[in-house]
């Protein structure tokens, strides 16, 4: 029996955020997707199940390692899925035109020029095609940074708190992505957000848990200059999760289409 793709269920990160955009993403058979930021494959799979032998969908992502462990789950099933290395940023002039953009956790890699990045991926649809962006938006994670935030300033840390303060100013809003989609002159553009609690235990539970270090803790000890003093100060954070838990995201979809001929 062929294997079935769906999201992975044991997935607290990426799935709850695909299950986002599956819901936005009007997809039929024989549709042909780019998967931006495709990392491991999280919905590429799942999404070359739904479009079937009639569709293609090609996975982009910026790094090798995560091209190749896709490959490597993909063996020679979906010969209509291709994970290729590519920066969303810069794709090719080449590439052809797609009738569903899609990108999973991708919206906040839009570095330095959001708007810009997004207008050039938008180049890539064809007339009346679909676009759908998920990424945590503003808000998320916001009682943990007001508790950074008091403890930088308890602790006269002006430098560290004037940099964390940049850091959250230059997250992205649903009402920004709203107001891009629009400005790129995109039709039915919808913009959701939902919470999803992350779930930790104090100490190093907090301090090396999966998610929240990569994305999230990383950006606060980039903050320090003195890195000693950043694990002094996360260490001591660390013990009394309390203080800023629940621990919620914003889950965001934005979603729009380009005009039709
Ligand atoms: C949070 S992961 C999401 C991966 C996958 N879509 C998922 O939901 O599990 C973000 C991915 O974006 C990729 N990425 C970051 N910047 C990129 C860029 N400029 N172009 C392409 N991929 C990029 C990273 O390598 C990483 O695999």
């Amino acid at each position: 029996m062929a294997p079935s793709w769906p999201l992975p269920e044991s997935d607290p990160w990426s799935t709850p955020f695909a299950q986002l955009l599956m819901d936005q993403l009007e997809l039929c058979p024989g549709d042909e997707v780019l998967d931006i930021a495709a990392g491991g494959g999280i919905p590429a799979f799942h999404l070359a199940e739904q479009v079937g032998t009639e569709g293609s969908v090609l996975a982009v992502d910026i790094h090798q390692g995560q091209v190749l462990r896709a490959r490597s789950i993909q063996g020679r099933h979906m010969p209509w899925l291709q994970f290729e290395v590519g920066d969303m940023r810069f794709l090719p002039e080449t590439l052809p035109r797609f009738n569903r953009i899609s990108g999973n956790l991708s919206f906040m890699f839009f570095r330095p020029n959001r708007f810009e990045v997004l207008k050039n991926l938008v180049r890539f649809l064809k007339p009346g095609g679909q676009i759908v962006l998920t990424f945590p938006s503003m808000g998320t994670f916001d009682s943990l940074w007001v508790c950074v935030d008091e403890e930088m300033k308890r602790l006269n840390l002006d430098k560290e708190r004037k940099a964390l303060a940049e850091y959250i100013e230059e997250r992205p809003s649903a009402n920004q992505a709203k107001q891009w989609l629009e400005e790129l002159g995109l039709e039915r553009v919808k913009v959701t957000e939902w919470p999803l609690e992350i779930f930790t235990g104090p100490g190093r539970e907090f301090l090396e848990h999966p998610l929240l270090r990569g994305g999230f803790l990383d950006d606060v000890y980039e903050c320090f200059e003195d890195q000693s003093l950043a694990h002094e100060f996360m260490d001591a954070l660390s013990q009394d999760i309390n203080r800023f838990t629940p621990l919620l995201a914003q889950r965001c979809a934005m979603s729009g289409f380009l005009p039709g001929q």
